[in-house]
């Protein structure tokens, strides 16, 4: 297969390790994770240099937090046989990549990125006037890039750090995308297709270039992908030779936008570890049950016998996702005709809680009860990364000719 396609297939996402992970955690992102890791080669990584970003006063919690984290998608159904799972800071080829495109892109493109402004205004107590910070999107950048993913599932307000991406790796190719002595390597490619196939290359090429007959590209794009002998540079070549591109060394990621997670907190804001409305994937049963049941609900229902609307309960938007249908419709019937109270409204939320909990804890135990099985997976996890990283970075490194030893 050649890269090009292998990155269309490609998947890299990644998470800052905050500590245990939450529901909203798992009902916004690692659900759909665990989902594609059946549909793509999927890297999903514990961005620990992101967290630094600004996080970097204060060291001591990040290593116990790099291991909730991975212990938490392995409790959600990331499956380490299916997927990649790796942390950012052991893989440094993401800081090299980071740091030659820090050569090549505009402080203003970074300056730009809504979240700059954003965080340093939401995070006043820090000071985020340093250089990292301000180079947080670019360092993203170089995480998708360097694994030539193809598709990077993210929540919305990712998606502009994955638009500046897009025009990070367009500005590398563009400098760095004709590599010296291009035509003789190209010439040297052809002929390994062997002579008949060479000449088939050669006229659907004209055909193209001359006619702008898009079915003979794709026919050649065809033939070049169904050889078998030829490395992943070679392959490279030919498909740029086709189109006049010369060779895409990074090529452009798209956003698979996450679909919002419908999964609010227990006042019904965003689900959050800071707003302190968070329910943990692995909390114990008690403290699940002292949170619903402190559970604000329909202001409207004072008393028992007050009726209430369910859409102005945030109880409500936890049946949504807990309850059957049978459930649903007791609720909405028991609560506008004060049928039933909040309190037994909210059992069947805690037992959905609960159950859905129950999964993750045994799912988990092993891994709290083996730490070692943990290490061996994220040690695997970035022993693959890395491999799939050098690549990149032999490609990247002889583009900017940088490959003298
Ligand atoms: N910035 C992302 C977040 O805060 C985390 C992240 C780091 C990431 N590198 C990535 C996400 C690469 C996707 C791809 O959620
Ligand atoms: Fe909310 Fe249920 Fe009480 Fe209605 S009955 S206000 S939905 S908790």
């Amino acid at each position: 297969m050649s890269s090009i396609s292998v990155g269309q297939q490609r998947v890299l996402s990644g998470m800052r390790p905050t500590g245990p992970l939450h529901l909203g955690h798992y009902h916004g992102v690692l659900k759909n994770w665990a989902q594609m890791q059946h549909e793509y080669e999927c890297f999903f990584m514990v961005a620990d240099w992101h967290a630094l970003t600004t996080n970097y006063d204060d060291t001591s919690q990040i290593e116990g937090y790099v291991w909730d984290t991975v212990i938490d998608w392995l409790a959600a159904g990331i499956n380490p046989s299916a997927s990649t799972i790796f942390v950012q800071s052991r893989v440094p080829e993401h800081a090299e990549l980071h740091l030659l495109m820090s050569m090549t892109t505009p402080l203003g493109w970074l300056e730009r990125v809504p979240t700059y402004k954003e965080q340093q205004e939401k995070l006043q107590n820090k000071d985020l006037s340093t250089y990292g910070f301000l180079g947080y999107p670019l360092l993203q950048a170089a995480d998708i890039l360097v694994y030539r993913a193809g598709n990077v599932p993210v929540g919305a307000d990712q998606v502009p750090h994955v638009e500046m991406t897009r025009e990070a790796a367009r500005r590398f190719n563009h400098f760095y995308g004709k590599e010296p002595g291009f035509e003789e390597k190209v010439t040297q490619a052809i002929k390994k297709m062997g002579k008949k196939n060479a000449k088939l290359y050669k006229s659907l090429r004209k055909k193209f270039q001359e006619e702008g007959d898009h079915s003979a590209l794709e026919t050649a794009q065809a033939l070049v992908e169904s050889q078998a002998n030829i490395s992943l540079n070679d392959r490279e070549r030919l498909y740029g030779y086709l189109d006049g591109a010369g060779k895409v060394i990074l090529p452009e990621p798209k956003a698979l936008l996450t679909p919002v997670s419908k999964m609010p907190g227990l006042d019904g804001q965003k689900m959050s570890k800071s707003y302190g409305n968070a329910i943990s994937m692995r909390e114990p049963r008690e403290s699940v049950e002292q949170k619903i049941r402190k559970m604000p609900t329909d202001p409207a229902r004072v008393r028992r016998d007050d009726p209430g609307d369910p859409e102005n309960c945030p109880v409500w938007e936890f049946h949504k996702i807990y309850s059957p249908d049978e459930v649903k419709d007791w609720v909405k019937k028991g609560c506008t005709t004060a049928g039933i109270g909040c309190v037994e409204c909210k059992q069947p939320v805690i037992d959905g809680v609960c159950a859905e909990q129950q999964q993750f804890v045994e799912r988990a135990q092993e891994y709290v009860d083996s730490p070692e099985i943990v290490r061996n997976i994220v040690s695997e996890g970035c022993d693959r990364a890395r491999d799939a990283a050098k690549e990149t970075m032999d490609d990247v490194r002889q583009a900017m000719g940088l490959s003298y030893k």
